[in-house]
C-alpha cells in the first residue's frame, strides 16, 4: 500500500490543492472536515480522475481532541498506518483587540493551534511505533509579523511555529519530522472574505504584486512530506512571494 495520511480542511483552498498533489502521486488521503466538506470532498475527488479512489472523507472538527483521536484511531485501524499529517483546517474571525470578544479569540486558538496540538497528539504515538512520521503544520506570514485585527489569529500561528518546533525536538530521533509552511496572501475563499482594500493592501505590500495561488502552497507540503526530506525538521517554509523576508 501507498502512503497514508491525514490532511484537515483538506477539501477545499489550501487544503485542496495539498489532497489533489498527495493523492495524484499515489497516497490515500482522509480528509479531515466540518460537516459542508463532505460536499466539497465529492466536488474535489470527482475533479481527480483516477486518484479520487485514494480520497475518503471523514467528518471531524479539530477543536475536540477526543473527535481528533477518535478519527486518527479509525484511519490507523483501516489502512494499517499513518504516513503523515497535515494540519491545515484554519479560521478567522478578526476585529482590533479593543472589539475582539473573548470567544472570537478562543474559537480561533481552539481550531489554528489546539487543533494542531490534537492532532499530532492523537498521531504521534503511532509513528513513534513505526520510527517514522511526516508532520506540516499551516501557518501563516502574519504569524512572523502580527496583522492589524488578527490578535487572535496571529497568536494561533505564531504559536504554530512553536509548536512545530518543539515537537520537532521532542521526536527528531524517532524518524518523524515536523515543519511548518507560512504562507502570505493565497488566492481561496479565506481571503475572498477579506475585505477587498485589504486583499488590494496586501497585493500591493508583496514584491510580486500578486495573490499566491493554493497550488504554489501545496507543492512545498509535498516536497515537506516525501520520504526523502527526513534532513528537514523544525523548519519554517515561508510562500509569500517575498512579503516577509
Ligand atoms: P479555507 O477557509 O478556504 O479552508 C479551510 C478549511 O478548513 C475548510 O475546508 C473548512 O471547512 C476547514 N475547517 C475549518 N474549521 C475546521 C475545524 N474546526 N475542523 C475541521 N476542519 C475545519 O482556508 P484556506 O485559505 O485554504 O487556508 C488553509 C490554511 O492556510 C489555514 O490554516 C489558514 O489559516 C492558512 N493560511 C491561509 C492563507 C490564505 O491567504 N488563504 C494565508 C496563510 C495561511
Amino acid at each position: 500500500m501507498g502512503r497514508v495520511g491525514i490532511v484537515t480542511g483538506g477539501a477545499r483552498g489550501i487544503g485542496a490543492a495539498i489532497t489533489s498533489l498527495l493523492a495524484e502521486d499515489g497516497a490515500s488521503v482522509v480528509v479531515m472536515g466540518l460537516p459542508p466538506d463532505r460536499e466539497r470532498t465529492e466536488a474535489l475527488r470527482a475533479s481527480l480522475n483516477g486518484a479520487a479512489k485514494r480520497v475518503h472523507f471523514r467528518e471531524g472538527n479539530v477543536a475536540h481532541y477526543d473527535v481528533c483521536k477518535g478519527i486518527a484511531d479509525e484511519v490507523r485501524a483501516q489502512y494499517g498506518q499513518i504516513d503523515f499529517l497535515v494540519n491545515n483546517a484554519g479560521i478567522t474571525a478578526d476585529h482590533t483587540i479593543r472589539n475582539m470578544t473573548v470567544e472570537e479569540w478562543q474559537a480561533v486558538l481552539a481550531v489554528n493551534l489546539s487543533g494542531p496540538f490534537f492532532m499530532t497528539k492523537a498521531v504521534l504515538e503511532h509513528m513513534v511505533e513505526r520510527n517514522y512520521g511526516r508532520i506540516v503544520n499551516i501557518s501563516s506570514v502574519v504569524g512572523h509579523t502580527g496583522n492589524f485585527g488578527q490578535a487572535n489569529y496571529a497568536s494561533a500561528k505564531a504559536g504554530v511555529m512553536g509548536l512545530t518546533k518543539t515537537v520537532a525536538l521532542e521526536v527528531a530521533s524517532r524518524g518523524i519530522t515536523v515543519n511548518a509552511v507560512a504562507p502570505g496572501f493565497i488566492n481561496t475563499d479565506m481571503v475572498a472574505a477579506m475585505p477587498k482594500a485589504a486583499v488590494e493592501a496586501a497585493i500591493q505590500k508583496s514584491p510580486e504584486r500578486r495573490l499566491g495561488q493554493p497550488e504554489e502552497v501545496a507543492r512545498v507540503v509535498r516536497f515537506l512530506l516525501d520520504e526523502s526530506s527526513g534532513y528537514i525538521t523544525g523548519a519554517v517554509y515561508d510562500v509569500n512571494g517575498g512579503l516577509y523576508m
